[in-house]
């Protein structure tokens, strides 16, 4: 059965060669996926060889981490590992008919890296952005050739999450969707198309709950309190697990976006904002019996 909104799957291009622009964890997990289920070469490119090459290695030790369970027979492993390669410029994606962007989550950043993609691709190349909260609007406007522009939004972890929320904008193409849907179902995943709205539809629910647990927080109840008090409604990760499972700043960013967008309605965290000021990557850290505490030095950021 077609999805909603999707248009007639005999429309989609197929597709040879994918490019994912940055190297970073979303990026990277993105690379993994389209060359294991795809099984087409997969080039990720970032700022400079050390970030390229720590997002090739995530691939590589994560192919390793499948074999090693048995959820990957060593062929595939061989095949998966050699179709994911990485360079610094995005000349590399000369030859992809999809190109997608996880890089930092600003629009100005993504605007800039659709102008530098335009340049070096093909006419036909689809642009795909996994932003979880910026207008896919804003991102195509500007591009001499808007229609080629798809919103496709992963969650994390990519590897297990079932859901891409696929978003048009106003000059989206047809063929453009389509090839959307037919690719998310060749990853295996279920699309949805969703309205070009702040933080589409699931970030938005999300960032409610989280959002009402980090005003709690801010308020002065403590993050122990705080986070283990949802543990009734059988979520699958306690929030904060969940926010620095995510990274601190893309949640902050999300939910930047969306309070920009819906004012009070969603709350932006002075106390996850002082954790990301001091780089610190989550509230727990690992005890030595197995257990998670938050830190003292951790604790002393917190007002
Ligand atoms: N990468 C790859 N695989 C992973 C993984 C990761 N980071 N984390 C877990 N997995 C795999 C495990 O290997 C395991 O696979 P296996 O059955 O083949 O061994 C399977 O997932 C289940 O893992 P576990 O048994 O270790 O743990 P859980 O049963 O607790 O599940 C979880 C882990 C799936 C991550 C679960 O806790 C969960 O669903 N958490 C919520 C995640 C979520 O809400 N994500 C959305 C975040 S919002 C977002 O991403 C949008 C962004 O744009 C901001």
């Amino acid at each position: 059965k077609r999805p909603a909104g999707a248009p007639d799957a005999k429309l989609a291009r197929p597709i040879t060669k994918v490019g994912v622009v940055g190297a970073g964890l979303m990026a990277s997990q993105l690379a993994l996926l389209f060359a294991r289920q795809l099984k087409v070469p997969v080039v990720m490119t970032d700022i400079d060889q050390p970030k390229v090459d720590k997002g090739v290695a995530y691939v590589q030790s994560e192919v390793d981490k499948l074999l090693a369970k048995g959820r990957i027979s060593p062929d595939a492993a061989n095949r998966t590992k050699a179709l994911v390669t990485g360079s610094v410029s995005k000349a590399a994606f000369g030859d992809a008919d999809f190109v997608i962007e996880a890089v930092f989550e600003e629009l100005s950043v993504k605007q800039k890296v659709f102008a530098e993609l335009e340049a070096v691709v093909t006419p036909e190349c689809i642009l795909a952005t996994n932003t979880s909260s910026l207008s896919v609007t804003a991102m195509a406007e500007g591009l001499a050739h808007p229609e080629r522009v798809v919103g496709f939004h992963f969650f994390n972890p990519v590897a297990v999450m079932p859901l891409v929320e696929v978003v048009r904008a106003p000059r989206t193409d047809d063929a453009v969707l389509a090839t959307a849907f037919v690719l998310a179902k060749s990853l295996r995943k279920t699309a949805v198309l969703v309205k070009d709205a702040a933080a589409f539809v699931v970030n938005r629910v999300l960032l409610r709950l989280m959002g009402e647990v980090t005003a709690a927080f801010d308020e002065g109840t403590p993050a122990e309190v705080a986070d283990s008090a949802l543990k009734p409604l059988g979520l699958p990760m306690s929030p904060f697990t969940l926010a620095a499972m995510v990274g601190l700043p893309v949640a902050q960013h999300v939910a930047e976006s969306l309070h920009a967008a819906f004012g009070d309605r969603f709350h932006v965290s002075a106390n996850q904002q002082a954790l990301i000021d001091a780089g610190i990557k989550g509230l727990w850290a690992p005890t030595e019996d197995g257990g998670q505490e938050i830190p003292a030095s951790t604790r002393a950021l917190l007002r």
